[in-house]
């Protein structure tokens, strides 16, 4: 007779390699059941953006059918984001936020913001996008959003394009005329577009920051514990600098670095396929091994990116089969991973 304890034991030998434990010790094994010789469970993941799911989905099958008497496994696969750092007070319902930053302007951050919210949303991830950049709200446009978030009660119900629920000051001002932000101004405008918003659940909420490391990271590093920060860079020298400037103020604040990513890292001509390393190539890399930080992965420099951008139809959407869009997905895919080691370091 094959027993549920059987099951468990067996399941208790296969590792998650990304979280270094077994799936008994890590709680994803659920609803086990057994008729004579077959059996069925469930794993429930810590991310639908899971980079193993498949691995460890036939690693726990294998498993099963090992024990004496079980002939059939049948091995159900769903998802549960956890939450990476403590409750968060002003946006009670979000599970992990995650800054995009950068200490240079121009390098991609929004590009890489949009796109991995959009990668997440598509895995099945609960998402929301939060524009910011108060300086230079970009994120509607990028995100094809035209219109205005509405309200509801006392909160502002956020926009949705693509799966992503959507906030940036951008909604509210007109484009023909710049704003001249002073610090007490922005530290509230930030606490509104995170605490006025009417975000609801949400397993990642991505935070796409204007350039620099002035009022805005302060702010918004002091408002909410943010679960990590994403450093995006150039491979230039100068880009590089200014990217561990960024990375050295989260640091500073006790903001875990999830990773960097490598923006721009090489050309690939669309004639000859000939791969050109326009600003170098590596130095994302060679910085994370610098600062013992994740390097997530490189999108490389492609007119596909910035029309998309352009158009507000980004890359994972309009071109989902290039190795652009897939890049950014496998950027998404290692983001949600190191937010689950943290989640799973923090119980
Ligand atoms: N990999 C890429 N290939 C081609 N163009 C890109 C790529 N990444 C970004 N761009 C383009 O470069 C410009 C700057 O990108 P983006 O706005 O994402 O940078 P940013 O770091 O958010 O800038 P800012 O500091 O102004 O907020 C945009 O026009 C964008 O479409
Ligand atoms: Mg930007």
């Amino acid at each position: 007779m094959v027993t549920e304890a059987d099951v468990r034991k067996a399941l208790s030998k296969v590792m998650d390699p990304e979280l270094g434990k077994d799936l008994v010790t890590l709680g994803m094994v659920r609803d086990i059941e057994v008729e004579r010789s077959k059996v069925s469970f469930t794993v429930v993941l810590t991310t639908p953006a899971c980079p193993l799911a498949a691995q460890i989905q036939g690693a726990a099958r294998e498993a099963v059918l090992r024990v004496p008497g079980v002939r059939e496994a049948e091995v159900r696969v769903t998802a549960q984001v956890r939450p990476a750092g403590p409750k968060q007070e002003l946006i009670p319902g979000v599970k992990n936020t995650i800054a995009v930053g950068s200490g240079k302007g121009g390098v991609g951050k929004s590009t890489v913001a949009v796109n991995v919210a959009i990668a997440l949303a598509d895995a099945g991830a609960k998402v929301g996008l939060l524009d910011a950049d108060i300086y230079g709200p970009n994120i509607p446009t990028m995100m094809g959003a035209h219109g205005q978030p509405e309200g509801a009660g006392e909160k502002i119900v956020p926009l949705e394009s693509y799966g992503v629920k959507l906030m940036s000051l951008g909604f509210f001002l007109r484009e023909d005329t710049p704003v001249i932000w002073r610090g007490p101004m922005v530290m509230r405008a930030i606490q509104q577009l995170l605490g006025e918003v009417e975000w609801g659940e949400l397993d990642y909420l991505i935070i796409d920051l204007p350039p620099g490391t002035g009022d805005a990271q302060l702010t918004i590093s002091q408002s909410i514990p943010l679960t990590g920060a994403v450093i995006v860079t150039t491979p230039q020298d100068v880009a590089l600098e200014d990217a561990m400037k960024g990375l050295m103020m989260f640091q500073r604040m006790n903001v875990p670095i999830l990773g960097i990513v490598e923006n721009m890292s090489y050309f690939l001509c669309p004639h000859c396929q000939k791969s050109t390393e326009v600003f170098g190539h590596g130095g994302g890399e060679r910085a994370s091994r610098r600062f013992s930080v994740p390097f997530l992965g490189e999108i490389p420099l492609d007119i596909k990116i910035r029309v998309g951008g352009d158009e507000g139809r980004p890359i994972v959407k309009s071109d989902p089969k290039s190795p652009h869009a897939e890049a950014f997905r496998k950027i998404a895919s290692a983001l949600a991973a190191k937010v689950s080691q943290l989640a799973v370091k923090a119980q």
